[in-house]
């Protein structure tokens, strides 16, 4: 693994947490961990359960001992690490936004379909027990065509003026702003959901144009250094319009300035049949809306998607006991480690990374021309 922060975090808990829950014959081994401050790298291979360190990451895609690269750094480093990754044969996974831009994506693609090795991108929301039951109720025709998918994502932790310029607000390492960090999530539950976008309308808007020098220091925090002022060149929110290959239309809103929303990533889904609503701030419930209900008791109504029915979510507790944020990569890495042993490519791959890319670029072609765009997939 290179990198041991907020995603360092999760994606290690994954590892450890899969056969323990799931009983599987794949027993991740937590070889190495990469980082370029030895001190803290040391520390995090101890808290984290890996066996080894390296500084350099180049060394731990050389080592013959390691099977499967996971790429969870700041966007800028994704290519160059999987590319690398992929001439040496490693399986990869890699944290979303696949790349910079389209075109750096469509290069990773190359490199590990060249290379014939397994990918995946980080989407995790997917991988909610509730989105993956939506995803079965709509597949089964329950929604029947669908007419509009709605998501919002809102954050509110950078909306203290104070707030350092961490790499996230850097176009040079994170690509974009909100679109990309977060937007990027819903525009794959919407491919996931509901399909492929075509065209797209949108507006990017940074709010705060200056912030203070400083660090990422852990999960969203940030900590600065006041010495010095420098200029933010992402997007603080973003809203677009988008139109689907199937005639649905798409309406998307992704800002970091929606005060008391932590991690409010919800999409709203209307069909001739029904409609679904699910929020990541209640992940374990997905709301159900069917027209065919009996006339008097139709109208939402809520499912704990913690029974057998639903997707993983046998693999916990019983009914009503509730999993978290932390699970969604447990099954995120469970369809990964079983695509490596069973020859088969999970999903989401890069593939879908480059579709996603192509749209997020699409969108931010449309903030500057202030026209329609077509996705250039
Ligand atoms: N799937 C999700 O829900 C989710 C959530 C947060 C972040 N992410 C993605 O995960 C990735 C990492 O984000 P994070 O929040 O963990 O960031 P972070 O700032 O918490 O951690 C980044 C890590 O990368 C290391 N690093 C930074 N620059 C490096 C370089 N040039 N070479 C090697 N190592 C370097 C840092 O030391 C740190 O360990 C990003 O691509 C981000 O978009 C995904």
């Amino acid at each position: 693994m290179i990198g041991y922060q907020f995603m360092g975090k999760a994606h290690s808990h994954a590892y450890r947490d899969l056969p323990f829950f799931f009983g599987t014959e794949i027993k991740p081994v937590l070889r190495a961990v990469s980082g370029r401050k030895e001190e803290a790298v040391k520390d995090a291979a101890e808290q984290m359960g890996w066996e080894s360190y390296e500084t350099d990451w180049r060394k731990l895609i050389e080592r013959e001992d390691i099977d499967v690269v996971d790429i969870v750094t700041p966007n800028h480093t994704h290519a160059e690490i999987a590319i690398a990754a992929a001439k040496a044969g490693k399986h990869i996974i890699t944290e979303k936004p696949l790349a910079l831009t389209l075109e750096e994506a469509r290069e990773m693609l190359q490199a590990v379909k060249e290379n014939n090795v397994k990918h995946m991108i980080c989407h995790n929301y997917r991988f909610a027990p509730a989105v993956q039951f939506a995803k079965k109720l709509i597949e089964d025709g329950k929604l029947g065509h669908i007419y509009h998918f709605r998501a919002n994502y809102l954050q509110d932790f950078i909306m203290d003026p104070e707030f350092p310029l961490v790499w996230r607000l850097k176009k040079e390492v994170s690509g974009s702003g909100a679109l990309g960090d977060i937007g990027a999530h819903s525009i794959d539950l919407a491919r996931f959901l509901v399909g492929e976008i075509t065209e797209v309308v949108g507006t990017m808007e940074t709010f705060i144009k200056e912030r203070p020098a400083g660090e990422m220091a852990g999960g969203l925090k940030g900590q600065a250094d006041n010495s010095e002022y420098g200029e933010v060149t992402v997007d603080d929110a973003v809203a677009f319009i988008a139109k689907f290959e199937s005639g649905t239309l798409g309406t998307f809103e992704a800002t970091r300035f929606a005060g008391g929303n932590r991690n409010k990533n919800k999409f709203e889904i209307n069909g001739e049949k029904g409609s679904l609503r699910w929020d990541m701030e209640n992940m374990n419930t997905l709301d159900v809306y069917f027209a065919e209900d009996e006339a008097g008791l139709q109208g939402f109504r809520t499912i704990s998607c913690t029974e057998e029915e639903h997707p993983y979510a046998g693999a916990y507790w019983p009914p009503g006991h509730i999993i978290g944020y932390e699970h969604t990569f447990i099954h995120l890495i469970h369809e990964f480690l079983h695509g490596i042993t069973g020859n088969v490519q999970p999903a989401p791959n890069f593939e879908d990374g480059v579709k996603n890319q192509a749209i997020l670029e699409a969108v931010e072609r449309s903030s500057n021309s202030r026209k329609w765009e077509t996705v250039r997939n």
